[in-house]
């Protein structure tokens, strides 16, 4: 057993289902690793608008996603060494993430990178494709989703908080307008892997959320017998 490679817990589904505060609210209380896949799609968008590349220049996108200056320390998160926490999660850059990641260059130069943080004890991955294309393997997945209106409603009380100036009304265009573009591109499209367990959050908290994947996770612990 000392060979397998670590345990991967893989968490998909559409923007703001809940999926990343799930995920690392289960990393935290398994003590595992936790991989905010969408981040590094966040970081090449960001790096290309920077950059000028355009974002239907796929040669060009591949290159900043290839040479990709990402750093993640204590939760923290950075480009060329400067920290774009804050950047990276604007409307704007969310959007250009999406259009970044359609491109097949993108996702290819990004998957080796997703693969290294599969470290022990353990590894919480959250993403679009984690269940079907980076962890195919992963012990579980999970495949969290909500209502449109309710995670509009999410993304816009978060936005907010941090001070952004938004609109509930285009955040769920935006949202909407994600979703047709994640679900029906040919690279990775967004859907549940075929051996996912589906968790609606509509109306469900966090908590319950964080417990559900927890408690399917141990019963796979007590079906192997240990
Ligand atoms: O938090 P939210 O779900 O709004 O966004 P995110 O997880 O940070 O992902 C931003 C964008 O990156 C998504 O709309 C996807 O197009 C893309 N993405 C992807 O294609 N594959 C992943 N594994 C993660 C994100």
């Amino acid at each position: 057993m000392t060979d397998a490679a670590p345990t991967v817990i893989a968490i998909d589904g559409p923007a703001a289902s809940g999926k990343g505060t799930i995920a690392q609210g289960v990393a935290r209380a398994l003590g595992f690793h936790y991989l905010d896949s969408g981040s590094l799609y966040r970081l090449v968008a960001l790096k290309a608008l920077q950059a000028g590349t355009a974002l239907d220049d796929e040669s060009g996108l591949a290159r900043v996603a290839e040479t990709l200056n990402s750093g993640f320390v204590d939760g923290r998160t950075f480009l060329d060494g400067v920290d774009v926490g804050s950047a990276i999660h604007t409307e704007a850059v969310a959007t250009a993430a999406s259009r970044v990641a359609v491109v097949a260059g993108v996702r290819r130069a990004l998957l080796g990178r997703q693969r290294a943080f599969r470290r022990r004890p353990g590894l919480v991955a959250d993403g679009r494709d984690m269940g079907t294309v980076v962890f195919p393997d992963a012990a579980l997945k999970v495949y969290i989703t909500a209502s449109p209106e309710e995670r509009a409603g999410r993304r816009y009380k978060q936005l907010i908080e941090k001070g952004n100036s938004v609109t509930l009304e285009s955040l769920l265009r935006d949202i909407r307008e994600r979703d047709a573009r994640d679900s029906s591109r040919a690279a990775a499209p967004l859907k549940p892997a075929a051996d996912a367990i589906i968790l609606d959050t509509t109306g469900l908290s966090i908590e319950a959320g964080v417990a559900f994947v927890l408690a399917r996770y141990r019963e796979l612990g007590s079906e192997h017998g240990h």
